[in-house]
């Protein structure tokens, strides 16, 4: 097979950040992607719909190389936000989904939760309204070994949110454990996960042997190959609970390789051709759909998109440009351990 035509996909997390960046990612996320659901973790946080709007409006702008992009706002959980403002806003379709960072557990998330009974009243009120709550699923704490965060994040706090509102509908974002796979597999149908191109794709030792590379340094940190491949299972399971987040989260070059380097993999412009490469190594291509395309549409409630891509694999590996360049700023892009040869295409509208 050396031609797929694909239902197009939809990233349900990705960073837009602000400014020049923002100007910059918009349209290359809306070039492949119709819906994308934006996180809210600025320098300000996203925490009522003024904001909300305001944000949409700036992104809406950029995106008008795809007429039917539609950007899925958020707001940042916190136990000031007010619920009627909430309710106002999920009802006017200003804010989708709420997003849940255990505070300090990753970039600009110092403003959330400290302790998930604080935020107990606003749950309550998403379980009502069926407003998706999105999580960060690793505890914050200097104790606990950065790679059993996410275990303890499910054993000591998912569980107890779920038992307290069993009709939440929830997404554990970029699940990197086989623990977390079969935990979502066991769950209740309103709980589904997202995975990340990059967790499919490498592991710890990737990172950190033969020389450390900050570019592949994100959070939730890469796990075993175990895991790696306990999550490629996952996204072509038949269950359909699992499907595409980028978690794409550019940084400049400058604070990426530094002393201090930030979390976070820029795998946008090449996210779907990435895909559609490993799927095709696992002899799985036949599951890429359902993943990248269906499976969020369905937990979120909604349609498929209506256009499709066709991607072409290539006799050559394909070249993708090092770094997105944005006035002084530079972003490496994701490069993988393996050539791809998927190649988008074209678009093609369905009436
Ligand atoms: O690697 C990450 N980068 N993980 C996150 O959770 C946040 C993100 C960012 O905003 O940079
Ligand atoms: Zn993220």
């Amino acid at each position: 097979m050396n031609k797929i035509e694909l239902i197009k996909p939809d990233d349900w997390h990705v960073h837009f950040r602000e400014g020049s960046m923002l100007e910059k990612l918009v349209p290359e996320t809306s070039k492949l992607y119709n819906r994308a659901i934006v996180m809210p973790n600025l320098s300000v946080p996203i925490i009522n719909s003024k904001q909300a709007l305001e944000y949409k409006k700036k992104i809406l702008n950029f995106s008008e190389n795809n007429n039917d992009f539609q950007p899925l706002m958020t707001f940042y959980l916190n136990k000031d936000i007010s619920t009627s403002d909430l309710i106002e806003a999920f009802e006017n379709n200003v804010v989708f989904a709420l997003k849940l960072y255990p505070a300090g557990a990753t970039t600009n998330s110092s403003k959330g939760v400290k302790d998930m009974t604080e935020i107990f009243h606003i749950l309550e009120v998403m379980s009502n309204y069926q407003i998706p709550l999105l999580i960060h699923g690793e505890v914050n704490n200097d104790k606990v070994d950065i790679f059993d965060r996410e275990k303890l994040f499910i054993e000591n706090e998912l569980i107890k949110i779920i038992e307290n509102f069993p009709n939440l509908k929830i997404t554990l974002e970029h699940i990197t454990t086989k623990f977390a796979v079969d935990f979502i597999n066991q769950s209740s149908k309103k709980i589904k996960a997202s995975i990340t191109p990059h967790h499919l794709v490498l592991n710890r030792t990737d990172m950190l042997a033969h020389k450390i590379k900050p570019h592949y340094y994100c959070l939730p940190i890469l796990k075993r190959e175990e895991d790696r491949k306990a999550l490629l299972e996952a996204a072509s399971n038949i269950n359909q609970k699992f499907f595409l987040g980028t978690d794409s989260a550019p940084h400049d070059l400058k604070s990426k390789e530094t002393s201090c380097g930030c979390a976070g993999v820029f795998n946008t412009i090449n996210s779907i051709q990435i895909l559609a490469q490993i799927f095709d190594n696992n002899d799985k291509l036949d599951c890429l759909e359902k993943f990248i395309s269906i499976n969020g549409a369905i937990h979120y409630n909604l349609a498929k998109n209506k256009s499709k891509l066709l991607l072409k694999k290539q006799k050559k590996p394909i070249i993708f440009p090092d770094t997105l360049n944005i006035n002084d700023l530079n972003i490496k892009v994701f490069r993988p351990n393996f050539d791809v040869f998927w190649q988008i295409e074209k678009e093609k509208k369905l009436s």
